[in-house]
């Protein structure tokens, strides 16, 4: 079954990809921003909680499991899941649909920033003039959709032109550029007087700020900034040989991906309390709070050119790979061929995306939907799909993994290319955290959020 499918060159080159797939805008963008909205400290330990004790155990299955079958989620699931659980990889496919129409409209955000710094708009050092720029962008749905559909064209070329060897030697040298433009930035903001109140706000334990939606908020996010429960992680990791070390691998995935959301929150708020901005301001927080940083600098054209060029990159690595699980799909389940189903697949979610270019504020479906209200179309469409849709998707892989994959199959795929995947205890600890923990932390989380218990 694996002859004749392409493998990554090394298990570097797949850390590096994968890496890229969960670096993204959920790192830069959103981690920061749903940090400042829940109140900070205590929904950041939550995360950590959910990263450590759900995400990684899902991240391995979600390899383990692509590695196994060889072949997307859809495939994946119906032949090792069967029922029932094929449902799963469908939802998986239409999520990937989803998160990336609007994904593709705030890094179309990105572009217009790169835009916008290359004509020196952020060397004047006015900060009154930086915030409303965002404003203006928000409110103007022609921007909004030039850019999305821009960014949505570059994505199409990328994963039409198969996009492996691409992503992973891009992915090569951009994730360790990536990091190391971070570590400047945390270096400079240790400098700012509000670095104490932001390492406050960002580790002090405050519990009375968090809610249950915010613990839904933690999890989903921990689901989303790993790429999980939808099958990006499973496609990749089914390019992987057998002598690739899975565990490892995840693990590495798992600790970038978290330095990289700590660092992000690390650079932005001493920027948003030093120059008394909002740490609750929302989507707007990266993109208010690093131009003002920036025009306070020496050379503010080149370091905004500098970060919005990587963010455009980390979101262009990570919108690659959900593209790609949409295209594999028509590929592999439906035979197409793959230029005809990446055009498809990328113009229909660039359709898709359209009404989250337009909305600012325009409220969705009406009163019943208490939930919804108040929110737009990409707040909407993020809230289901990082809160529900992904830990729903995470819990099917882990039952798939725990319950129905036989243990011998399990044992040895997980002991293939693996020292500690050898050990008898890691093993079952695994285990018991995907057949007990996880779904249970995943089921309470949702019942909490609706008010059930
Ligand atoms: N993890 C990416 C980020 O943090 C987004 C992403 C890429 C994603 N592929 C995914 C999210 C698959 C969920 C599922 O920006």
């Amino acid at each position: 079954m694996s002859d004749g499918r392409a493998h990554w060159r090394s298990r570097f080159g797949f850390i590096l990809a994968a890496a890229g797939s969960a670096v993204g805008l959920g790192n830069l963008w959103k981690f920061p921003y749903v940090t400042g909205t829940n109140g900070g400290g205590a929904f950041v330990l939550v995360y950590l909680l959910c990263i450590v004790l759900v995400g990684l155990p899902i991240m391995l299955a979600e390899v383990t499991l692509g590695r196994m079958a060889q072949t997307g989620p859809v495939g994946a699931f119906r032949r090792h899941g069967g029922g029932g659980f094929t449902l799963f990889g469908g939802m998986g496919v239409l999520c990937a649909v989803v998160i990336l129409s609007y994904y593709s409209v705030v890094a179309g955000w990105s572009l217009h920033y790169i835009w916008l710094a290359a004509q020196g708009t952020f060397a004047t050092g006015d900060k009154e003039a930086i915030v409303a720029h965002f404003g203006a962008l928000i409110s103007d749905p022609v921007t909004s959709t030039f850019w999305h559909v821009v960014f949505m064209a570059v994505t199409i070329a990328i994963v039409y032109g198969g996009v492996r060897r691409g992503v992973e030697r891009a992915a090569r040298w951009l994730m360790p550029t990536l990091f190391v433009l971070m570590l400047v930035m945390v270096v400079y903001a240790t400098t700012l007087e509000g670095f104490g109140r932001a390492l406050d706000f960002v580790f002090a334990f405050r519990t009375d700020k968090l809610t249950p939606e915010g613990v839904l908020e933690a999890l989903g996010h921990s689901f989303f900034t790993l790429s999980l429960g939808m099958g990006a992680m499973l496609t990749y990791g089914s390019y992987l040989s057998k002598q690739d070390d899975v565990v490892s691998a995840s693990v590495a995935i798992g600790v970038l991906d978290t330095l990289v959301a700590l660092m992000a929150c690390l650079v932005l708020f001493p920027i948003t309390f030093t120059h008394g901005m909002e740490p609750s301001a929302g989507p707007g927080l990266v993109f208010v709070s690093m131009p003002v940083a920036f025009s306070q600098l020496p050379g503010p054209t080149f370091w905004a050119l500098l970060f919005f060029v990587l963010l455009f990159f980390a979101a262009l690595s990570s919108a690659i790979s959900l593209l790609e699980v949409a295209t594999a799909y028509l590929i592999d389940e439906r035979g197409w061929e793959r230029p005809r189903a990446t055009l498809v697949c990328g113009l229909s979610i660039m359709l898709l995306g359209i009404p989250s270019a337009l909305a600012n504020g325009t409220a969705l479906f009406g009163a019943h939907t208490e939930r919804l209200v108040g929110k737009n179309w990409l707040d909407a469409f993020d809230y289901v799909a990082s809160n529900w849709l992904l830990p729903l998707g995470g819990l099917g892989i882990a039952l798939v993994m725990a319950y129905r994959v036989g243990d011998e199959a399990r044992r040895t795929e997980l002991a293939l290319g693996s020292r500690i995947g050898k050990l008898g205890g890691f093993y079952l600890t695994w285990l018991r955290l995907l057949r007990y923990l996880v779904p249970v932390c995943i089921v309470l989380v949702m019942l909490h959020a609706i008010g059930v218990i």
